[in-house]
């Protein structure tokens, strides 16, 4: 078992209206994994503007108080962009498996975001089980993350 999916008790999740199916989901899907599932909303159909669900995310993970979340809205897009405003996020648009693992091994990213309205339930639970079975490769990607933020 990779060292994040030991270390990892707590994942917090947000999405937006476009994401809230696939949340509904993927709670459950988690939980039965054994984590402890934070859902940090929103909490229904309901149009929301995506940055008012997910700064509260983003600043949890800036802060260091959860290793791992994941966001979603429709595209994956604004969910990443709100995200990625914070200096220790290293958010991760991920649509296939390969490109969930390769966030975590070269990127060391902290969240992953994801397309509710283009990607498959199996797939986002398949993009989620490789990051999670994923370890940071550190070496030449740690100096490379390193460089990521704006002084
Ligand atoms: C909502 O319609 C949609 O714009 C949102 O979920 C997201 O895709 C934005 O980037």
């Amino acid at each position: 078992m990779a060292d994040i999916e030991k270390n990892i008790k707590k994942i917090p999740i947000a999405s937006d209206h476009a994401g809230f199916d696939l949340k509904q989901i993927l709670i459950p899907y988690l939980e039965e994994k054994g984590f402890d599932v934070v859902d940090m909303g929103c909490y229904s159909n309901e149009s929301v503007d995506y940055p008012d669900i997910i700064h509260p995310l983003a600043k949890e993970i800036n802060e260091g108080n959860y290793e791992f979340g994941i966001i979603i809205c429709g595209t994956g897009n604004g969910v990443s962009m709100v995200a990625n405003k914070y200096p220790n996020v290293r958010c991760a648009l991920c649509w296939k498996e390969e490109i969930a693992s390769l966030a975590k091994q070269h990127n060391n990213a902290n969240i992953i975001a994801l397309a509710a309205r283009f990607t498959p339930v199996d797939i986002a639970k398949k993009i989620i089980d490789s990051y999670l079975s994923s370890s940071f490769e550190g070496d030449r990607h740690l100096r490379r993350i390193n460089k990521i933020p704006v002084h």
